[in-house]
């Protein structure tokens, strides 16, 4: 295929945008790869590079915490990406959030408050240029505060909240604005936690699923996809019998 685009991966060290960069190199997209683990991100791209050497493939240090630095970030991509993907995000240990205020902001801001500033930098972009797509990563825990997962659930609801508001505004100017609800995927975040096996998937087919979106442009997509069902059976549980359950 001859696709000369440039996709940004923002949080290339996580296990499902490592399948979304193989997906999108078969493409023939070219990847600029953003993490915050210069080591990791490294390894990243030379295993990229070796498979998909045709493609331009580079590896750009980023600690989305430092604020100060995104705009910085963002000037120096050459070229400006067409498309951007989010793929960022801490699980943290929700017991611990609720008395522990670094624990409680840490998952407030690598899910939700640290990345709006940067999507905010690449939107302004996007929309002068009248084109691109962002993809955002939330979850469906931000469908419903559940106990297991109220700090990291919260922040993805105002993600998703923020990627609604993007793509009402800029559908004018022709950007897409995709918002991925993953359920429980098997990637190092999930490692150890327990899950029906029915509704457990898998980073690749997560990658085909948001791949399908982009050229599809949908609005927003669960994967795998019997996870939207399970969510319509979540969000219409009335409250009063929704507060007695334990989930
Ligand atoms: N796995 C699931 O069941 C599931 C379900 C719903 C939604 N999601 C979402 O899917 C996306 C990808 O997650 P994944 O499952 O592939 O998990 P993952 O492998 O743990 O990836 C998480 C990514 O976030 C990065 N990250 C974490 N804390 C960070 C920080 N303080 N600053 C910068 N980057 C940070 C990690 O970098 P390092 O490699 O350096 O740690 C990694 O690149 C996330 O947004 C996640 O919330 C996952």
């Amino acid at each position: 295929m001859s696709i000369t685009k440039t996709a940004l991966i923002l949080g290339a060290t996580s296990d499902i945008a490592k399948e979304l960069a193989k997906e999108l190199a078969k493409q023939g997209y070219h990847l600029q790869l953003s993490a915050r683990d210069p080591e990791l991100l490294s390894k990243v791209v030379e295993k990229l590079n070796v498979k998909y050497p045709l493609i331009r493939i580079e590896g750009i240090a980023l600690d989305i915490e430092e604020i100060s630095t995104h705009t910085e970030f963002y000037d120096s991509l050459s070229p400006k990406p067409d498309m951007v993907i989010c793929a960022i995000g801490y699980l943290g240990k929700e017991s611990l959030a609720q008395t522990d205020t670094n624990e409680c902001t840490q998952i407030l801001g690598v899910n939700f408050t640290y990345l709006v500033p940067l999507l905010n930098i690449i939107a302004a972009d996007f929309e002068l240029r009248k084109a691109g797509v962002i993809v955002g990563i939330g979850s469906v825990a931000g469908d419903r505060g559940r106990q297991s997962n109220g700090h990291y659930g919260a922040a993805k609801a105002g993600f998703h909240t923020y990627l609604s508001a993007l793509r009402n505004r800029l559908s004018k100017s022709g950007v897409t604005v995709i918002t991925v609800k993953p359920g429980f995927i098997k990637t190092k975040m999930t490692q150890g936690l327990v899950c029906p096996k029915a509704l457990i998937g898998n980073p690749k087919q997560v990658a085909k699923d948001i791949s399908r979106a982009i050229i599809k442009k949908q609005d927003i997509i669960y994967t795998p996809s019997r996870w939207k069902w399970v969510m319509v059976i979540i969000k219409r549980i009335p409250e009063f019998a929704f507060k007695k359950l334990s989930l």
